[in-house]
């Protein structure tokens, strides 16, 4: 099918809810897409950061076929070897306190477990998260989110569900209290426009929790998996080292395949019984398979170290760009803050084959590349951005032409 075709059959025959880009994505290599028709785009967004081994990673690609082979699922009703390296690689990354892992299926659901777990292990209903935070689109999950429509869209809410300023402890300590099971948040707030706190808020957080016996949940979604350098945006320099009660996770950690999961420490695992939790596709095999080869693809590739290198090169090259007011995030997880709107440059990238993401705010444009991304992929965008801070459409284009 060529481009019209899949458009118009999408078009037909799907619910309208995506603004979607110009283009019809077929196959996909490191960090490039080609499309269905045969253009080679470099990919920024590295499909909403999910893609964070590269498109199609040869290790990963391996590990799926041969699991497909053996069985593609089984549910959790049964023991799995894959399903137990999975769990025992997860749980020997994490921070050390996060001792075990529940599987499922999305970031959402993840959410959703976390929130649960927490309110068994306190006895406790109410919880507390932050304003531009996103948690997701389901009952629990979208009533915690207090960014832009979302909650509006959710409705009815979940009772119980309070919000704070990102960054404020003393915005946390007027809603906080000894009623509250949780306080979760995204350590960086990505969605908002890669928002962050200082490393003392996340310490204040761990205090203010343990005083209250409060569950603290840091929603590790977009962050976990070494998009910000580190495995865990938990327990590293970025948080003061504090370790939470549950870190939940998805998107980067099957590199495509669907599959999301909690960690949690003993204080949360010890509460959980017999049919607490559960999910159908949680810990299946295949999903398992790519976990497995996702982290080893990451540690194989020295990836945490590449997305760190790649947020270097990124301030550097970005530094004192006209138009461009600052950079914001860590490792594979950027946000670049423009003087104006940054819908025409996101555009404008688009025509010259190059994909990023924008955000909540309207001036602040999304990278999540893949965290393999190169010096002279990284060196093509920071061209073009620099080409069109100097305006004249015609750069630009003899730009593209160049790369
Ligand atoms: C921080 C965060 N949490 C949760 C979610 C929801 O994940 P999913 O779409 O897999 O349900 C997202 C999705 O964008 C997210 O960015």
């Amino acid at each position: 099918m060529n481009f019209t075709d899949i458009k118009n059959t999408e078009d037909q025959f799907q619910v309208a809810t995506y603004k979607k880009m110009g283009i019809a994505v077929e196959r996909g290599r490191g960090s490039w897409v080609w499309t269905s028709e045969g253009e080679k785009y470099l990919d920024l967004y590295g499909g909403h950061a999910v893609c964070a081994t590269g498109h199609s990673h040869p290790h990963v690609i391996k590990a799926i076929q041969d699991q497909a082979e053996k069985v593609l699922f089984y549910s959790n009703l049964v023991y799995s070897d894959v399903r137990a390296k999975a769990a025992e690689k997860l749980v020997s990354i994490a921070p050390k306190s996060l001792t075990k892992a529940f599987f499922c299926n999305s970031g959402t659901e993840a959410n959703e477990n976390a929130m649960r777990m927490a309110r068994m292990a306190t006895g406790r209903e109410k919880i507390v998260t932050f304003s531009g935070g996103f948690h997701g689109r389901t009952a629990d999950s979208i009533s915690a989110t207090f960014l832009g429509k979302y909650r509006e869209i959710g409705k009815p809410n979940v009772p119980g569900h309070v919000s704070a300023e990102f960054g404020d402890i003393e915005s946390v300590k007027a809603v906080a209290d000894s009623d509250t099971a949780a306080i979760m948040l995204e350590p960086i707030q990505s969605m908002a426009g890669v928002r962050e706190a200082p490393p003392q808020f996340f310490r204040e957080l761990r205090q203010l929790c343990d005083e209250l016996g409060i569950m603290l949940i840091f929603d590790e979604v977009q962050t976990g998996v070494g998009r910000t350098g580190n495995w865990f945006f938990a327990g590293g320099e970025f948080a003061d080292s504090v370790e939470p009660d549950v870190i939940s996770l998805a998107k980067s950690l099957g590199s495509g395949v669907p599959v999301g999961a909690c960690l949690v420490n003993e204080k949360v695992s010890s509460v959980i019984k017999e049919n607490d939790l559960g999910t159908t596709f949680g810990g299946g095999m295949l999903s398992m398979a790519a976990v497995v080869a996702t982290l080893e693809a990451i540690e194989n590739d020295n990836m945490l170290a590449s997305a760190a290198a790649a947020e270097k090169q990124l301030r550097k090259g970005l530094d004192g760009v006209p138009g461009i007011k600052a950079v914001h995030g860590k490792g594979c997880l950027i946000g670049i803050e423009f003087e104006d709107k940054c819908a025409p440059v996101h555009v404008k990238l688009l025509e010259n084959k190059i994909i990023t993401g924008t955000s909540s705010d309207p001036n602040v444009l999304r990278l999540l590349p893949p965290l393999c991304i190169t010096v002279e992929e990284i060196n093509t965008f920071i061209h073009f951005i620099g080409a069109y801070e100097f305006k004249t459409e015609t750069v630009l284009s003899e730009r593209a032409r160049r790369v």
